[in-house]
């Protein structure tokens, strides 16, 4: 058995993937020996880093006593335990919560009490929700229709309902006059002259990543934009639903991202760092009135998962939040977040780097050909691709894509590693970050590259 096996269909059929044995802090280890820093902790996932043992030894114990509990019939005490904990540290009134097994599973099921929330208030012309070209909201069919990412959305167009898609807030490639850097709202009012469009008789929700990483690599809104977006969003009885998969439990400095605005949307969907990766998890937080009007008619909710409150996931849910508890987790990201951002301000010494950005332990790279017209490299070179590769042969995994320009053109990449990472392990990153830049510009000039 071999990486390029053909018994496991693997995603990318000319990578030869490296097989993991091992993982310990912020490192992972390959069969072969190799060691590399988990530059995107699983995509997203490991925020305390791997060989969490507290995480498996109440996993293992919890599957002892109970290992599965079917919700339809029974429910457990480690799901009411863990509800009652996230209802103490989720913003505002979003006390309630609804258990799966991942960010997906998360984003069908707000999807579906959007609609059941409007249909038990008679607007039963409510179904409609409005994402935004970059968002990304998952693979499933109802996620990926809310998702504006054209690449994962095309083989599947003839499933996806119709949602309208509003522009992202990414003001390095702004298309709204005005804008030239400093963003200046047109983006969050079209979320109005949408809704005004589509009629807010057809709209449900609103849905949003705080801080998006796979469609603009940790692109940061301005104070104002959330804000804005919550006042469109009452005025037009039209929910709003925060994707916190990736941003959620402590990855922006702070437990959930739309905090650093002071907004309370009135559903969070979650995932990923819930249960640094040690279990499937994913969930919905959702505020005083959706239960309310949800749980009115008596009824019960026409939607069930087999993995809902899964009582192992629970408990791994429960001994992530005691980490982050005990270690002061979240403070120690925004403290080190900080260190990273403005450290990474160096990287701009390179000329293909047009713009460092993010938020805390996001971090997005922006690769351009020419800085002053921020003209991207021709998408044959590869380059997003490449710097990733020259990484990881220096034992740093962090992930790039392209697309960001023009959905083919323009280039980045992501690091944000394990919430536990020390300043001394960012800087080793971070110089290797730099190292390879040094390379993939000696490269890019062999192609005929002539920086500006
Ligand atoms: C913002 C966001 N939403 C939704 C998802 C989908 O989550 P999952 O892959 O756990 O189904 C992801 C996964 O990367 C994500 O980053």
């Amino acid at each position: 058995m071999t990486a390029t096996d053909p018994a496991l269909l693997h995603r990318d059929p000319h990578y030869t993937y490296p097989v993991l044995v091992k993982g310990e802090g912020i490192y992972l280890y390959d069969e072969a020996g190799n060691r590399y820093i988990d530059g995107t902790a699983g995509a997203g996932n490991v925020t305390l880093g791997h060989g969490r043992h507290e995480v498996v030894e109440a996993m293992a114990a919890q599957g002892r006593e109970l290992a599965y509990c079917f919700s339809t019939f029974f429910t457990n005490q480690p799901a009411l335990e863990y509800a009652h904990r996230l209802a103490e540290l989720a913003p505002g009134d979003l006390n309630h919560a609804y258990f799966v097994s991942g960010g997906s599973e998360g984003v069908e099921t707000a999807i579906k009490l959007a609609r059941l929330y409007h249909v038990q208030r008679v607007q039963a012309q409510k179904h409609q929700i409005i994402g935004r070209w970059r968002g990304y909201h998952g693979a499933t069919l109802g996620a990926l229709a809310a998702t504006g990412m054209p690449g994962l959305r095309a083989p599947f167009e003839p499933y996806l309902p119709a949602f309208p898609h509003i522009a992202s807030c990414y003001p390095y490639r702004c298309a709204f006059a005005g804008c030239e850097d400093r963003c200046n709202l047109t983006c969050a009012r079209q979320l109005e002259e949408t809704i005004r469009e589509v009629g807010a008789d057809n709209i449900a929700a609103f849905i949003a990543e705080p801080v998006v990483m796979a469609g603009v690599a940790a692109g940061v809104p301005p104070p104002d934009y959330y804000p804005l977006i919550r006042q469109i969003c009452d005025e037009h009885d039209v929910l709003f639903i925060a994707d916190e998969i990736i941003t959620g439990f402590g990855r922006t400095g702070k437990l959930f991202a739309i905090e650093h605005w002071d907004v309370v949307p009135d559903m969070i969907v979650f995932g990923k760092g819930a249960s640094s990766g040690y279990a499937p998890l994913g969930g919905v937080l959702l505020s005083e009135q959706m239960r309310r009007d949800l749980t009115r008619s008596g009824q019960a909710l026409p939607h069930v998962f087999t993995y809902v409150n899964n009582p192992v996931s629970m408990r791994a849910g429960l001994a992530v939040l005691d980490l982050l508890e005990e270690e002061s987790i979240v403070e120690h990201a925004a403290q080190v977040g900080g260190y990273l951002q403005e450290k990474a301000q160096g990287l701009t010494r390179h000329a293909c780097v047009g713009q460092v950005r993010g938020k805390s332990l996001m971090l997005g790279i922006e690769l351009v050909q020419d800085r002053r017209s921020r003209k991207p490299f021709p998408p044959e070179w590869g380059v997003s691709r490449r710097v990733p590769q020259l990484t990881l042969e220096r034992g740093l995994a962090i992930s790039g894509a392209s697309g960001g320009a023009d959905w083919v053109a323009g280039d980045d990449l992501r690091f944000y590693p394990p919430l536990i990472i020390t300043k001394e392990q960012l800087d080793e990153s971070l110089a290797i970050i730099d190292e390879c830049l040094e390379l993939l510009e000696e490269e890019l000039r062999q192609k005929g590259w002539v920086p500006t």
